[in-house]
C-alpha cells in the first residue's frame, strides 16, 4: 500500500553522490524534503535539482534538508551534477541517491507503470523530525516542479504544528491564518489576536495571542 500522510518515512541505508547515508541518521533533527526524478542527464531533472540547489538558503532558514533520488547509479549522479551546476549556476550541495535496485523507489511507491517505464515519477515527501511523512505531491515525469511551492508548504506545516490554527488558500508566510473551527468566536476572541468572523464557521486571525 501506498505511504499515506501520517506514516513513519522508511529508514534505508544507501548509496549517494557523496556516499553511504543511513536515511534516518542522515535526517536527524531535521525536516526533509525527499524528491525523485525520473533519470539524470534528462532535461526537465537538470532543471529541477538545479532550483533545488538554488534555493539552499531558503531550505537552511527552515531547517530542511533536501536529498534527490534516482535509479541511476551514484557515478551517473556525479558527472550529471557538473552539467546541473553549470546550468543553473549553482552548486549541488545536497545528496543523491544511487537506486539502481528501486528499493527506494519501491518502499516509496515512486514507480507508476502507468507512466511509461520503470523509473520513478516526480514524487515529493516533506518528513517532520520525528520522521513521518506529512505532505506528498506526485507529477508525471513531463512536469516540472515548483519548489517555491514546496517551500510554502514546509512553511504551512510548520505554521500549523507551532499554533492550533489552519492555512487558507495561497496562504504565504506573514498572511492572515484560520481558526480552528473547534473553538467559538466568543474563546476565539480571547486566545487569538485580531479575530474577524466572516460566517461562524470561518474566522480568521493573525495569529494566537503572545503571553
Ligand atoms: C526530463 O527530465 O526531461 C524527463 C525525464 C524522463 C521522462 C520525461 C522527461
Amino acid at each position: 500500500m501506498a505511504l499515506q500522510l501520517g506514516d513513519t518515512a522508511p529508514d534505508f541505508t544507501t548509496d549517494t553522490s557523496q556516499g553511504e547515508l543511513s536515511f534516518h541518521d542522515w535526517a536527524g533533527d531535521s525536516w526533509v524534503v525527499l524528491f525523485s526524478h525520473p533519470a539524470d542527464f534528462t532535461p526537465v531533472c537538470t532543471t529541477e535539482l538545479g532550483r533545488v540547489a538554488q534555493l539552499n538558503d531558503e531550505w537552511n532558514a527552515r531547517g530542511v534538508k533536501t536529498i534527490a533520488v534516482s535509479v541511476d547509479s551514484a557515478d551517473d549522479h556525479v558527472k550529471w551534477i557538473a552539467d546541473i551546476n553549470e546550468f543553473g549556476k549553482t552548486d549541488v550541495g545536497y545528496p543523491i541517491i544511487a537506486d539502481p535496485e528501486k528499493s527506494v523507489a519501491e518502499a516509496y511507491d515512486m514507480i507508476h507503470p502507468g507512466e511509461g517505464d520503470t523509473s520513478s515519477v516526480r514524487s515529493v515527501f516533506i518528513i517532520d523530525p520525528a520522521k513521518k511523512v506529512r505532505l506528498t505531491m506526485t507529477y508525471p515525469k513531463s512536469v516540472g516542479r515548483n519548489f517555491d511551492e514546496i517551500l510554502r508548504a514546509v512553511d504551512a506545516l510548520q505554521t500549523t504544528d507551532k499554533a492550533a490554527v489552519s492555512t487558507p488558500v495561497d496562504w504565504k508566510q506573514g498572511d492572515r491564518v484560520i481558526v480552528p473551527p473547534t473553538v467559538s468566536t466568543a474563546d476565539a476572541k480571547e486566545k487569538y489576536d485580531d479575530v474577524e468572523e466572516h460566517f461562524p464557521y470561518l474566522r480568521t486571525t493573525t495569529g494566537p495571542k503572545q503571553g
